[in-house]
């Protein structure tokens, strides 16, 4: 990868810094992923495609530096985030927070006879479910067992709910393990027939929030802080915008995601869920001019991120970038990617409002 200008000579230095030799080369020459470790992901792997990987340095969050990378085919993407981040930079960066890992599997139980005592039986033999369900892993624990009856266009059912704390893991291979593990309990004690299990993707126990102030001075003035809420205030109202400035956010988190082996498409699909919950589709941020004349950004968003487990473990160039991330819990990590999503966002409208998209294509 030859360096294409002094800033990415230094880039380079910073990581070497931070990476054995071999994980060096495996993230700068070969991309880190063998066809015989491919192999192993998926069956019947036949080629490689391979997408750019940046580092963005110097990102502020929760008052630390971090270099967070952006695995991205969009070139326009590194610069927005960037913007994102030196906008932020004289109030201290993004400020984030998250809850704790849970994750939730939907068990489906159709036909069954009678719905009260069905839940009244499943409530009843709780701890023992969880503790059938906990025999899976020593340290990952089924938390929390809940039934809801639901009405459908074929007919009542009754979904069976497990919370799951999936510490470090994305927790999906986990929470479909569990379930699919009780099921049968789980059928014998309601008389129904189980039809389904899976993890849901709408992740609303696993929240990543993030926080930035941004300076009237650092935009250029009041007007343009103005013009960023006008933005806002277009996309709360209309889905056609708030889409657009929800996927310049996914923009962030998922070259955050892709550069760490995550699923981006279960982060995306909950995103978008998650931002149509109260019954209209809206921006999953919100800018707004406080008392002062700044401006103050928010994220909300769903972000279930490992950074152990799936591929996460199976693929070098990925843990590679761990570990130039630093990030050891996957709490940190969906920080990272939701402060890189708003960074972004953030980006992506100062530009909007002020130059035009245009004036960053590389
Ligand atoms: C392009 O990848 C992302 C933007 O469209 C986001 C936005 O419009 O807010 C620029």
């Amino acid at each position: 990868m030859p360096p294409n200008s002094a800033r990415s000579e230094s880039t380079l230095e910073k990581l070497r810094k931070r990476l054995t030799e071999e994980e060096y080369y495996t993230l700068t020459r070969s991309g880190g992923l063998t066809l015989d470790a491919a192999d192993k992901m998926t069956e019947n792997v036949i080629g490689l495609i391979h997408v750019p990987v940046y580092f963005l340095e110097e990102v502020l969050v929760n008052g630390q530096e971090f270099i967070i990378p952006i695995a991205t085919e969009e070139s326009e993407v590194p610069a927005m985030a960037r913007r994102g981040a030196e906008l932020t930079r004289s109030t201290g960066g993004f400020w984030t927070r998250s809850t704790e890992p849970i994750m939730m599997g939907q068990i489906q139980v159709v036909e069954i006879p009678d719905f009260e005592e069905a839940e009244r039986r499943v409530l009843e033999q709780k701890t023992r479910l969880l503790e059938d369900a906990n025999t899976i892993s020593s340290t990952r624990k089924a938390v929390d067992l809940r039934g809801r009856r639901i009405e459908t266009a074929v007919g009542p059912m009754m979904i069976v709910e497990v919370l799951v704390d999936v510490k470090d893991s994305m927790g999906a291979n986990l929470v479909d393990s569990m379930c699919e593990l009780i099921a049968p309990t789980v059928e014998a004690l309601t008389g129904g027939r189980v039809n389904m299990s899976i993890l849901s993707n709408l992740a609303t126990e696993r929240l990543v929030t993030v926080d930035a102030l941004v300076q009237k001075e650092a935009v250029g003035g009041e007007d343009i802080v103005d013009d960023v809420v006008d933005a806002c205030a277009f996309a709360s109202v209309d889905p056609y915008r708030a889409t657009t400035q929800n996927k310049g956010i996914m923009n962030g988190v998922s070259a955050v995601l892709l550069a760490t082996g995550n699923d981006t498409r279960a982060v995306e699909a909950g995103a978008h869920a998650y931002a149509a919950m109260k019954g209209t589709y809206r921006p999953l941020s919100t800018w707004a001019k406080t008392q002062e004349g700044d401006l103050r950004g928010h994220l909300e968003m769903p972000l279930s991120a490992g950074v152990v487990g799936g591929s996460v473990s199976v693929h070098s160039a990925a843990m590679a970038v761990l570990k130039i991330l630093g990030v050891k819990r996957s709490t940190d990590l969906a920080e990272i990617a939701g402060a890189l999503g708003l960074s972004c966002n953030l980006g992506a409208l100062f530009t909007l409002v002020t130059d035009g998209i245009k004036s960053i294509k590389p």
